[in-house]
């Protein structure tokens, strides 16, 4: 190579190596991020006419070696989606018969794909031309974190696919997880660091450095892939040619054509559980045709096609050392036992919740009972049974408080609820707290960086008081940065990270707010009422007008029950409540994203169905109609715009008749609805 080139990279090395130590060590930088990240890239460019350079020598390699791209936001391409549980062999039936039924099959004659389902994190790889360009955590499932340069440490994990001609572009999905054996001598060096495998995982993949990752035995399986081009009919076909290509698949992959074959399988290997290298938590079925997977489609974040069938929890006794009370956001009042430590299935439990005062009368639970604990896949470990000793005294029934640990305000019992609630609602410190809690949380703003912890901190030194004080953060620089455990770039990163966030997006922005009954669906019902952020900020400006509009829509909302818009009429009337929004709509960008649009022929159209149709069932039908962007409706009248005739169409299609409206055949909704 010339040497005026090899001169160049170096300098750019020097540069970037210079630039990292003004960051990393002096927390002193002297230049912007995107002036940074432009020499990256322009080291990127060039890196590769210095073939011999040695990773210790690469600044993207080193400790502490900024990537510009690590944990920055990648968008999935296809949304990767989540999998609805089957505990029983009934939800299994339910599983299968809802299939059936939605495609309109006469016996259930589908085959389903066999894989055990692997308790770690599922990666989006990104192949395009056949090298491996981007890898991403699931994240909310449309956006995750580029974890690129972690993920190409992992050996399993092919930079290339062996294959002449791969797609222009593949996704596989996949778990990494680190097996039973690796963990226990992980953790033996590194102190016990990890409660279990999956956070041994987590931990290992998610750091800066990524010659820490590369020191971890962290391992790989794919488990799905997004749709090409190319792709084969089935599943398993499909699965078996990409392990030709080099990517690892399940060696327990295999395909069942009936509910027997199903259970066989999950009886077999929730035998052999213990002897499988790596912690699984069930089975998980998907049917095998393509075909039929995507006429299936999905629910929210999940695939009517495929489940995960759990395996039984595992279970541990142990004692109860003392009972306490925790008030959650919404003020309900949940007894927590605190335990005597104990091992169950690899994880070190030493909480279990009591749900709540009926389930302690019931199971008569008492602080220094000797009890069973069950911890079963995602679900908070909880108090299976009381093992009862006779030769033991025992202490008082437990009985719910008369005021709050917390504010002193009266404990409400409802005769109507099992759930004993705090009535300090806007008051109470551990409902505040809990709400701002939820407001960062992952399925909320998801901060980075601002957790549990770091909001107890906060509130407790009265940095962050309310919504709005997250984002003033900077204000309290010094006093911040001087803390235990924080420095200049700790803060500069949270932020950062803060920073990140202000853009949001209005139904997230109302359901972050933590509002009792306002989940993410009522939260986007509700956002649906609001034609404008200029209309949102009036509402809460007490502009009475807006005001009666919008709980005149919100009455009239589908799905949007009267104990939700109840409970979003009492928050919002509320002076120190608008107050709060008020300000913290001065902090950040709030939008309404329009809907992607789809374009089709029936887009914004009233459409009914009628009689019978032989293709598909009517769930499949009014699903692709929507899909389409139309609406279904069931009566008939003038503002509907076509009517879709199949066998037997009685009354509605001599109305549509009359009324002129706009009739279309089985063959030809077909031939629209797949087009
Ligand atoms: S399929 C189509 N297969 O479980 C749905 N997931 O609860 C996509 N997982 O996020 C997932 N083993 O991280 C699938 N054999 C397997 C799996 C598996 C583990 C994880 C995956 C997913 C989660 C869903």
């Amino acid at each position: 190579m010339k040497s005026n080139q090899e001169k160049k990279i170096r300098d750019i090395i020097d540069k970037i190596n210079y630039h990292n130590d003004l960051y990393y060590n002096k927390d002193n930088p002297e230049i912007s991020d995107a002036e940074y990240d432009r020499l990256i890239v322009e080291f990127k460019k060039i890196q590769k006419d210095l073939p011999n350079l040695k990773d210790k020598d690469n600044p993207l390699m080193k400790i502490g070696g900024k990537s510009s791209e690590e944990f920055t936001k990648f968008n999935h391409p296809t949304r990767m989606l989540s999998l609805d549980n089957a505990m029983t062999i009934d939800d299994l039936k339910n599983f299968i018969k809802k299939i059936t039924r939605f495609l309109s099959l006469k016996d259930c004659d589908i085959q389903f794909s066999i894989e055990p389902k692997i308790d770690g994190l599922s990666v989006n790889l990104v192949y395009e031309n056949g090298e491996l360009t981007v890898a991403a955590t699931r994240g909310d499932g449309l956006n995750g974190e580029t974890i690129t340069s972690n993920v190409s440490t992992i050996k399993e994990i092919p930079q290339k696919l062996k294959v002449k001609f791969p797609p222009e572009k593949l996704e596989i999905r996949g778990e990494i997880f680190i097996t039973k054996k690796d963990f226990f001598d992980l953790n033996e060096r590194s102190k016990n660091q990890f409660a279990n495998p999956r956070n041994a995982a987590a931990g290992s993949l998610r750091q800066l450095d990524v010659k820490i990752t590369e020191s971890r035995p962290l391992k790989f399986i794919a488990h799905g892939f997004g749709a090409f081009e190319k792709e084969k009919k089935t599943y398993y076909d499909q699965m078996k040619e990409f392990k030709t290509w080099g990517i690892p698949i399940s060696p327990y992959l295999k395909v069942a054509n009936d509910l027997d074959d199903l259970l066989k399988n999950y009886n077999y290997i929730n035998d052999s559980r213990s002897e499988i290298p790596y912690d699984i938590d069930g089975l998980v079925y998907k049917v095998n045709d393509k075909l039929y997977q995507k006429r299936l489609g999905t629910v929210g974040k999940t695939p009517r096609w495929a489940i995960a069938h759990k395996f039984a929890s595992e279970t541990a006794k142990t004692t109860i050392k003392k009972i306490d009370i925790q008030i959650g956001r919404t003020g309900s009042v949940t007894p927590v036992a605190r335990l005597e430590p104990i091992n169950i299935g690899g994880v070190l439990v030493s909480n279990a919740t009591l749900h709540n005062f009926e389930e302690i009368e019931k199971k008569d639970i008492r602080e220094g009972d000797t009890v069973v604990i069950e911890r079963a896949g995602d679900v908070i470990p909880h108090v299976l049974n009381v093992v009862l000793n006779k030769n033991k005294e025992r202490s008082n029934l437990f009985k719910p408080p008369k005021k709050c640990p917390v504010c002193g305000f009266s404990i409400i019992i409802d005769p109507d609820e099992v759930v004993v609630r705090c009535s300090g609602t806007y008051i109470c410190e551990a409902q505040i707290i809990g709400r701002l809690k939820h407001f960062v949380s992952r399925s909320a703003l998801d901060i980075e960086g601002l957790g549990d912890k770091q909001i107890n901190l906060f509130y407790n030194k009265k940095i962050i008081k309310n919504y709005s004080d997250i984002f003033k953060l900077e204000e309290n620089r010094r006093q911040i940065v001087n803390m235990e455990g924080w420095g200049e770039l700790s803060f500069k990163n949270l932020v950062e990270a803060i920073n990140d966030k202000r853009k949001i997006e209005l139904s997230k922005f109302i359901y972050s707010l933590g509002i009792r009954f306002i989940g993410e669906k009522n939260a986007q019902a509700i956002s649906q009422a609001f034609k404008s952020i200029n209309l949102f900020t009036k509402f809460y400006n007490n502009d009475q007008d807006v005001k009666e509009d919008i709980f005149n829509i919100l009455a009239n909302t589908d799905g949007l029950g009267p104990k939700a818009t109840e409970s979003f009429r009492e928050y919002s009337n509320n002076k120190d409540n608008r107050n709060q929004i008020l300000s913290l709509i001065e902090e950040v960008n709030l939008v309404i994203s329009s809907l992607k649009k789809v374009k089709s022929p029936i887009t914004g159209k009233k459409i009914i169905f009628t009689g019978t149709l032989n293709s598909m069932s009517r769930a499949e039908a009014k699903s692709m109609a929507e899909k389409l962007g139309a609406k279904v409706v069931s009566s008939i009248n003038k503002s509907t715009d076509i009517l879709i005739a199949g066998e037997k169409s009685g009354s509605k299609l001599k109305k549509a008749n009359e009324l002129g409206i706009k009739i279309m055949n089985e063959e030809s909704w077909r031939k629209l609805s797949i087009s």
